[in-house]
């Protein structure tokens, strides 16, 4: 359903990959509600992802650009403000990627050049995108920037390696640019905390799968999908959330507060049903 949120609003959508991606759902939404758009992905990702389809669904410009490049990402903004005319209203970061996790390094034996590329595509990029946004204008007052994070910035997860430290320094820079961003342009700067999601960038974590019916059974309301958190980013972007500024914000069925559910323990105590003996004991051998 669509309540014209964001109607004669502008906006930028990064990382849109495939139907998978979160951005491809943030980018639809935002459409419905009424805003106008452009697209970018890196060069690579646009020659072999589909986000040709979708920016002829949308009718919205695709600006190929890699986000760890500044002049790239002037030409992102520039462009943008052309085809939309205008200052744009809204901006989504929904980008990340660890060479390190692609190849399998652990966190006690990561290479650090790939630490880098790690640290610079899925968090510096964030501060680049800020940075340009500002020195060029680009974005209107009272316009809304989001990045995309996960509860490893917080709590240690199994397999989620470097990209944890990515997030952990991603949710800093919304807040040390969002104090800037927000006194200066009342421009608001926020992430959001989304649950486990099957795309392609979350398939890459070890043992993905267990993490997601982990956090399902935890999370009261269950995870949140990828399309619930295109709703999320609606409301961020529009004019209800306007004094909401250098927050991480969880969207994930209340996955972040729990300690221990019913649905979880039952499964954890599943797992001992082997090692049991007649009495209902377990031998812990
Ligand atoms: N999937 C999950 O479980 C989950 C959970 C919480 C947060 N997130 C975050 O959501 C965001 C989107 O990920 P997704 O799950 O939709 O996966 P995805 O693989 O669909 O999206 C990742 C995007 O990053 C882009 N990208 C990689 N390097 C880039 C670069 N140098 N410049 C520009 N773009 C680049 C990729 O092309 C891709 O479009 C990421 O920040 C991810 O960490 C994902």
């Amino acid at each position: 359903m669509a309540y014209n949120l964001l109607k004669g609003k502008r906006g930028i959508v990064f990382g849109a990959l495939n139907d998978m991606s979160i951005a491809w759902k943030v980018a639809e939404r935002v459409v419905e509600e009424g805003a106008v758009i452009t697209l970018s992905n890196t060069p690579l990702a646009v020659r072999m992802g589909t986000t040709n389809e979708l920016a002829e669904k949308l009718n919205a410009k695709l600006i190929p650009a890699d986000a760890t490049n500044v002049a790239d990402l002037e030409e992102v903004f520039k462009q943008s403000m052309e085809a939309l005319g205008g200052k744009v209203d809204f901006v989504l970061h929904s980008i990340g990627m660890s060479p390190n996790v692609r190849k399998k390094r652990t966190y006690d034996d990561l290479d650090y050049d790939l630490l880098n590329t790690t640290l610079d595509i899925s968090a510096v990029s964030f501060h680049k995108m800020l940075q340009v946004a500002k020195k060029l204008d680009a974005i209107n007052e009272w316009g809304s920037v989001v990045a995309l994070t996960y509860m490893a910035a917080q709590r240690t997860m199994f397999g989620y390696n470097d990209m944890a430290d990515a997030k952990a320094m991603l949710e800093s820079i919304a807040r040390s640019f969002g104090y800037i961003y927000g006194r200066e342009h009342n421009v608001r700067v926020n992430t959001i905390s989304q649950s486990p999601t099957i795309t392609t960038a979350g398939s890459g974590v070890k043992g993905f799968d267990s993490l997601v019916d982990f956090s399902e059974r935890m999370s009261p309301l269950g995870n949140a999908t990828a399309a619930e958190c295109a709703d999320y980013c609606v409301t961020m972007f529009s004019d209800l959330t306007r004094k909401v500024t250098m927050q991480n914000l969880f969207h994930d069925g209340g996955f972040s507060s729990m300690g221990m559910s019913f649905r979880a323990m039952e499964q954890y105590n599943k797992s001992f049903e082997e090692f049991k003996d007649e009495q209902g004991n377990i031998i812990y051998g």
